[in-house]
């Protein structure tokens, strides 16, 4: 190949195997930007620029990964602590049925009726529900319980000493549903909170009440169809008298970025819709102004620096959330309840200011459809408190999978002693 500094876009096109008009938009969208040539203004690209293409897409293998699965019949899930429903979204787009959800927050519980009229809301704090009525009735229960200390000394904890946190209301449904499995969802941050005391009083509250944890894992949402750098682990308890084995969803190759989230493209047809979004205040923003795309506090010159991060400034640690503007082709850090908080500014690329309400959404995969109650600070923190949809439904596949297998064996060994019945 003969080396030139620059390429025209049709030899661009020829050595990516890529058309001309998907160059065009790859421009628009700021996945690959052209030069414009001084005169004519046509499209030319650096050499390096190429070549930094064509490394990428030697690298790119094919997403061969695909945990969907059909349910062999209608599985039901009790969902606690159950937020703005981007779990039970996920698990209902798996072939799981919302049998009801319990949750706390008045504009949440109006956001799941305004989407799923349908749905048995159950509004108010979960001390103040009794579960047994589902007792038997739904195979899996499901929550996102806050993370809170166990105040304990030495020994083993049982469910009674954990009485007053959330996590106690959790393994007290799990208890009066008998569920075949039962998922709690929570930060990385529980595997070190008291030095593991609060993770290992958990698992040993599981135990007591009849459930053994699969060994836990990290879940990166990017790895599961979420443009977002977000973690999470699920504590997956299975009935102890089952013996099928589960499996975590596998993770996928393809990895999207802030561009497939809040452009035309694989995860949405269309363009994000445009809606309201919160504002920086006058002074945060001439200082976001100066950083560039994927930047962040440490592209600003050395005495805004010192100003803007105050004491932090000294403490050291790369604190690479801070004052950062995210770029179209990376996914974008973790979301949190408020866009404009210090010290996790999360900056549009293009434009310096928060992400709006429906970008948040795009970004936790909500889809376009889903309507948020409250005012906007309400509608950020029901979206930043998410469990990302598209993470939610490859659990939910995880969990198909495992009531799969279980009423297979389960209906083999029926179908055994029925015959040894005639016979
Ligand atoms: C991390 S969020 C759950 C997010 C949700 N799983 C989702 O995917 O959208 C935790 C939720 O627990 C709710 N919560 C806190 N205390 C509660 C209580 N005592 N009873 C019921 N819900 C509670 C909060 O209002 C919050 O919406």
């Amino acid at each position: 190949m003969v080396m030139k500094d620059y390429y025209s876009i049709s030899e661009v096109a020829k050595i990516l195997g890529k058309s001309k008009e998907t160059l065009r938009r790859w421009d628009r969208d700021g996945k690959f930007i052209a030069l414009r040539e001084p005169i004519s203004e046509y499209r030319i690209y650096k050499k390096e620029q190429v070549n930094a293409l064509l490394e990428l897409f030697s690298g790119e293998t094919e997403d061969t990964i695909n945990n969907s699965v059909t349910p062999l019949k209608e599985y039901k899930v009790l969902e606690l602590f159950a937020g703005a429903g981007g779990l039970a979204i996920g698990l209902e787009k798996s072939g799981i049925k919302c049998e009801a959800l319990n949750e706390i927050d008045k504009w949440a519980c109006q956001t799941l009726r305004e989407n799923r009229p349908n749905w048995n809301v159950l509004e108010g704090d979960i001390r103040s529900f009794d579960f047994t009525k589902y007792a038997n009735k739904v195979e899996i229960v499901t929550g996102g319980f806050p993370c809170q200390a166990f105040s304990y000394a030495g020994k083993k904890l049982g469910l009674e000493d954990a009485r007053g946190t959330l996590f106690y209301e959790f393994a007290r449904a799990v208890k009066e549903v008998n569920p075949l499995i039962c998922i709690g969802e929570n930060v990385k941050g529980l595997l070190s909170h008291e030095k593991g005391k609060t993770l290992d009083g958990m698992l040993s509250i599981l135990d007591e009440i009849g459930y053994n944890v699969v060994p836990i894992q990290v879940l990166k949402a990017v790895n599961y169809r979420v443009p977002q750098k977000r973690e999470r682990i699920i504590l997956v308890g299975i009935r102890k008298d089952i013996e099928i084995k589960y499996e975590y969803p596998k993770p996928h190759q393809t990895i999207y970025n802030l561009s497939d989230a809040l452009k035309k493209g694989e995860l949405y047809n269309c363009d994000v819709p445009k809606s309201e979004g919160s504002k920086y205040p006058q002074h945060k923003k001439e200082i976001l102004d100066l950083v560039p795309p994927k930047g962040y506090w440490r592209n600003l010159p050395i005495e805004i620096q010192k100003e803007y991060m105050g004491k932090s400034f000294y403490l050291g640690g790369g604190k690479t959330g801070m004052a950062r503007r995210i770029g179209w082709d990376e996914p974008s850090l973790t979301l949190t309840c408020s866009p404009a908080q210090k010290q996790t500014e999360r900056c549009h690329p293009d434009e310096t200011r928060p992400f709006t309400v429906r970008e948040y959404a795009r970004i936790q995969t909500f889809p376009d459809e889903w309507k948020f109650m409250g005012s906007i600070s309400q509608q950020y923190k029901q979206i930043g408190n998410a469990v990302p949809c598209n993470l939610g439904q490859e659990i939910g596949y995880s969990i198909v999978k495992f009531l799969n297998k279980y009423y297979s064996k389960v209906n083999k060994s029926e179908a055994s002693i029925s015959l040894a019945k005639v016979v």
